[in-house]
């Protein structure tokens, strides 16, 4: 399988070689300006390296934080990291196993720290040590509705796998456990999606549109 950055996946976005003159400055990485930069990245990262990407995002990381446990190699991690590189999240943190399944990051890991805790008590430990609340997020007896629940704003949301949900354990180093509404048959929704939806309603109360990179109308 070729590198999703190659342009594969997206044959339909991406710049040519960049007409000469070229642009100086160390943010420019010179195989794109030679090659062209097919990369699902702004117009403003255009032939940008991803050191110079990621020291920009740097810059302006919200102060949200996501985990998910990660016992089965669950398949939902990567379209949750990719959600998180949208939000510009501080960090992910994989608690379990190390080994998680990339494809549905399309390379978005790269551009944000994701932190390995291999329990649940070193993960509570760090969450502690940075005074960062865990939020979990499942639906569970527990759980209080995520909607119009107000959000701390520094706080790690933690979402749990397929198939079992939030372990014990990590409902027991939770703050609360919210849970999204649902209307129709299904006992619950898969984790990334949850992921989407918890990291919006985190954004609407916390994140002003007016400074989102909405891409709207740009190719
Ligand atoms: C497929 S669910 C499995 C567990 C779920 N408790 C059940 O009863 O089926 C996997 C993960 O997705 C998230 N999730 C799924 N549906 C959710 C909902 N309605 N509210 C909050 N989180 C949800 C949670 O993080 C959960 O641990």
């Amino acid at each position: 399988m070729s590198d999703p950055g190659a342009g594969e996946f997206y044959p339909f976005i991406g710049v040519g070689p960049h007409p000469k003159p070229w642009p100086i400055g160390e943010e420019f990485d010179q195989e794109l300006l030679e090659n062209g930069d097919q990369r699902n990245v702004l117009d403003e990262y255009r032939y940008w390296t991803v050191a110079a990407i990621v020291a920009d995002l740097n810059t302006k990381r919200t102060p949200l934080h996501i985990a998910v446990e990660n016992w089965k190699h669950d398949l939902n991690i990567g379209s949750l990291i990719r959600t998180a590189n949208a939000f510009n999240v501080g960090g992910v943190h994989i608690v379990g196993k190390r080994d998680w399944n990339k494809r549905g990051a399309m390379v978005t890991d790269r551009y944000l720290t994701v932190h390995n805790h291999p329990t649940i008590a070193e993960f509570a430990t760090w969450a502690n040590e940075n005074n960062l609340p865990i939020i979990g997020i499942d639906n569970i007896e527990v759980s209080k509705q995520l909607e119009n629940r107000p959000l701390p704003k520094a706080c790690v949301l933690f979402f749990g796998q397929e198939g079992s949900g939030m372990s014990d354990e990590a409902v027991s180093i939770c703050r609360e456990v919210l849970a999204i509404n649902q209307y129709g048959s299904t006992r619950s929704i898969n984790a990334s999606a949850a992921g989407a939806i918890a990291m919006y309603a985190w954004g609407l109360q916390h994140l002003s549109p007016e400074n989102g990179n909405n891409n709207i109308g740009k190719s």
